[in-house]
């Protein structure tokens, strides 16, 4: 983890409330795995004080991308920082998913984002790609659907799901996770029927070891984890906190695990579903 002032190359908006931000970065670029975040200072003086955790979304080169949502002051006040001005970040920060499960090649990995939640997905569908994830993402209605042509370019095979039914399934991500695995034959269970097909939602073919990995808004990776544990996979959850320091030392941010208190910041974001206490 290093404190850095790093230029930004690009702001702009993705969509609605929606912006990337580019900045260039050897030292993150560098280090950084799926699933961590940077802290960002959004302005050179003292208010707002705190620093806003973002996901990292992308690394090429020496380039690293978040993308974030203008939710409150500091999202704000950082939509307005210009290519070439420079911004105080710490990072890369936490612990990140764990995508070098063994026999990688026998591992479907089924990816469910909830809304803004498709941030560190994108960075660890990178990693997972020889593996051709299904990518579950889930959003109100087809405005706020992130990133379906990032993964698609990765080879990932995607799936949406949205409150209204604007596009995708017409209800929540976590439905469609369970309609995908019920009919999904796992190496787990042996199911003995057959899958079901329609066009390529579903997983078919020979059984599949698959672990889940999910980044959204807490009662979603909530439901996550019931369903990982009904159907005896693991699943590894990005969750968010609020934060303040970002490194462990304030206990800000901490959550219930069944080994004690945890820090969000530091021992997570990512935790397995079995570790927490809900
Ligand atoms: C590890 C981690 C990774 C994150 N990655 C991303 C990302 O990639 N893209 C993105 O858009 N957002 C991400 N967030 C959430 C992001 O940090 C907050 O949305 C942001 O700090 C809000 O700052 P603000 O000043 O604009 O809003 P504030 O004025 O502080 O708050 C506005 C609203 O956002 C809520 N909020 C504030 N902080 C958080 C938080 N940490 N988590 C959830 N809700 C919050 C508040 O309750 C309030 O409703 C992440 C959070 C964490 C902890
Ligand atoms: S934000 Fe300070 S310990 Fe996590």
């Amino acid at each position: 983890m290093a404190q850095i002032k790093v230029k930004i190359i690009s702001n702009s908006r993705v969509s609605g409330n929606y912006r990337h931000l580019e900045f260039e970065s050897g030292l993150i670029a560098k280090h950084a795995i799926a699933g961590q975040f940077v802290n960002i200072k959004v302005v050179d003086g003292w208010e707002p004080l705190l620093r806003r955790p973002l996901s990292i979304h992308s690394v090429k080169g020496q380039k690293v991308k978040v993308i974030y949502e203008i939710l409150g002051k500091g999202t704000q006040i950082l939509s307005t920082r210009k290519p070439g001005e420079f911004l105080d970040i710490l990072g890369p920060l936490g612990n990140g998913f764990n995508s070098l499960s063994p026999n990688t090649h026998h591992l479907t990995p089924i990816l469910i984002a909830g809304g803004i939640g498709v941030a560190p997905l994108v960075f660890l569908a990178e990693k997972l790609k020889l593996s051709k994830p299904l990518v579950l993402i889930g959003a109100m209605s087809k405005k706020q659907i992130l990133c379906l042509q990032e993964f698609k370019a990765l080879g990932c095979t995607v799936e949406l799901a949205t409150d209204d039914g604007s596009v995708g399934f017409k209800g929540r991500v976590t439905d469609l996770l369970r309609i995908v695995l019920e009919q999904t034959p796992l190496e787990t269970r042996q199911k003995s029927r057959s899958a079901v097909t329609s066009g390529n939602l579903f997983l078919t073919g020979q059984a599949k070891r698959v672990e889940l990995f999910s980044c959204g808004p807490h009662p979603m990776l909530k439901a996550v984890a019931q369903i990982a544990g009904e159907h005896k996979i693991n699943a590894q959850l990005s969750l968010e906190e609020h934060m303040a320091c970002g490194i462990g030392a304030c206990l800000g941010c901490v959550v219930a695990t069944k080994s004690g208190y945890k820090t969000v910041c530091k021992d997570g974001p990512v935790f397995s579903s079995e570790e927490l206490v809900w």
